[in-house]
């Protein structure tokens, strides 16, 4: 397994491009499943977590291929020879599940194994399988797989949800699209990659409303078409290196970054005394004065502050001038970055879903564990910081999200580097 080895004390001046976005990826590759014609996405991230997915398709039936380096994906599922989603993949990555939906509408079946739990959580999917019931979907559990038919097809419906669930928005605004009727989806995530999804199913054909609103309003179709589509730039990449900068001081220019992708996280920065500036190309960051102040944060569903730039932002307070209360909200063990951070001299208490961080001056390097996506990104922030050396392992769990970015580092001044397993 490889390690990110990083010595602290550089200053970061420069820029740094950021990719689309992993969670609108993973949500629009699926949506092939909708359409006998080709779906072709372009700004693909180039990331383990999309070859995942490219693997888990063309066990459906599907091809799937990359050009342009994986920038441009093309998709097509003209000839489906499955609709089983094996345990073996979905246990990699949850967002496999992704494929029930699409499914369910094209084929009226589907076997998607359960994912079972991950690092941050148990990670049901009650919700999914509510929403898609009351669009005449029977799903029933049969070891570990979740079974699901709809016969005679899927009806449109009024589908509440009890929570804001971004998976089971994704699934059920999929699924929607070729029910027949209409569907109201109530108390709908509103993240910017189901903004992204609903413009792509638009151009396939799909006619929605509301999306980017807690209502969206699907009209049925009875077919969708082919569809060319720029996957939107990753509002988790992009708040993860405009937090570089903070550590290390100087100033970094984010291409691609738009404010309304990370504003609660950019209104965060700016009590922190972090200067956030709109540019022609992006958004870029630099530190006030010496060392950021310290800030309270709750994570919540979007437009709230992001469960995904929670472990970031945590390494970041941890050397903030004062102590910071940080509320993880929407996932139950969330916060396995803080022992790794407290290895590095960090002061953290965790007492069950709420951190209280004390800033120190400084950190200092060490060897440390990833255990989730953005818990192994954090502690490289925290190594651009920390005197002397930083070795993050399992860096595998990086490669999910983060791409090459040792070189995206690197390119900014960054003293970072892989090293490949004995
Ligand atoms: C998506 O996961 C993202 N993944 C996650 O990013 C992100 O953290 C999460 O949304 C929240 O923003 C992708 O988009 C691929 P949820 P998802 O359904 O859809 C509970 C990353 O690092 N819940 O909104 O799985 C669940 O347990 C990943 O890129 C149920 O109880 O998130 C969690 O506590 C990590 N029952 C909360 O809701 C359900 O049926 C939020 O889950 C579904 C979810």
């Amino acid at each position: 397994m490889d390690s990110i080895v990083v010595t602290g004390g550089s200053t970061l001046k420069g820029r740094i491009a950021i990719a689309g976005a992993k969670n609108a990826c993973l949500t629009l590759m699926p949506a092939t499943l909708l359409s006998e014609e080709p779906l072709t996405l372009t700004n693909a991230p180039r990331l383990s977590d999309i070859q995942t997915m490219t693997t888990l398709l063309e066990s459906l039936g599907a091809e799937v291929s990359g050009m342009a380096g994986g920038q441009v994906l093309a998709l097509s599922s003209h000839g489906l020879t499955s609709t089983r989603a094996d345990y073996e993949i979905v246990r990699k990555m949850r967002a496999s599940n992704l494929v029930l939906g699409p499914l369910l509408a094209r084929e009226g079946q589907a076997v998607v194994s359960l994912p079972g739990g991950c690092a941050i959580g148990a990670r049901p999917m009650d919700i999914h399988i509510t929403a898609l019931e009351a669009l005449g979907a029977e799903i029933e559990l049969k070891d570990g797989y979740l079974h699901a038919v709809a016969r005679g097809g899927l009806k449109g419906a009024r589908v509440p949800l009890r929570f804001a669930s971004v998976g089971a928005t994704e699934n059920v605004l999929m699924a929607a699209t070729l029910a027949k009727g209409t569907t109201v989806i109530e108390n709908a995530a509103r993240e910017p990659e189901i903004v992204d999804l609903a413009r792509c199913l638009r151009k396939m054909g799909a006619q929605i409303e509301g999306e980017g609103t807690s209502t969206i309003t699907v009209q049925g179709v009875d077919r969708l078409h082919g569809a060319t589509h720029p996957v939107v730039t990753d509002r988790i990449e992009l708040g993860t290196y405009m937090l570089a900068p903070v550590f290390t001081g100087g100033e970094v220019e984010c291409l691609g970054g738009r404010m309304e992708l990370v504003a609660a996280f950019a209104e965060r920065l700016d009590a922190a005394g972090i200067e956030v500036t709109e540019t022609e190309a992006g958004l870029k960051v630099r530190r006030r004065g010496d060392r950021p102040r310290a800030v309270d944060v709750e994570t919540a569903p979007f437009p709230g502050f992001p469960t995904d730039l929670q472990a970031q932002m945590m390494a970041m307070l941890c050397l903030a001038e004062g102590v910071s209360t940080l509320e993880e909200r929407i996932f139950e063990n969330r916060f396995m970055h803080a022992p790794e951070l407290m290895r590095m001299g960090a002061r953290i208490e965790v007492t069950g879903g709420t951190a209280r961080v004390t800033g120190v001056e400084r950190l200092k390097g060490a060897p440390v564990m990833a255990t989730d996506l953005r818990a192994s990104v954090s502690l490289i922030l925290a190594g651009l910081a920390a005197e002397g050396e930083t070795r993050v392992n399992r860096v595998y769990h990086l490669d999910r999200g983060y791409e090459r970015v040792e070189e995206k580092l690197r390119g900014v001044g960054a003293r970072i580097e892989r090293v490949q397993a004995a």
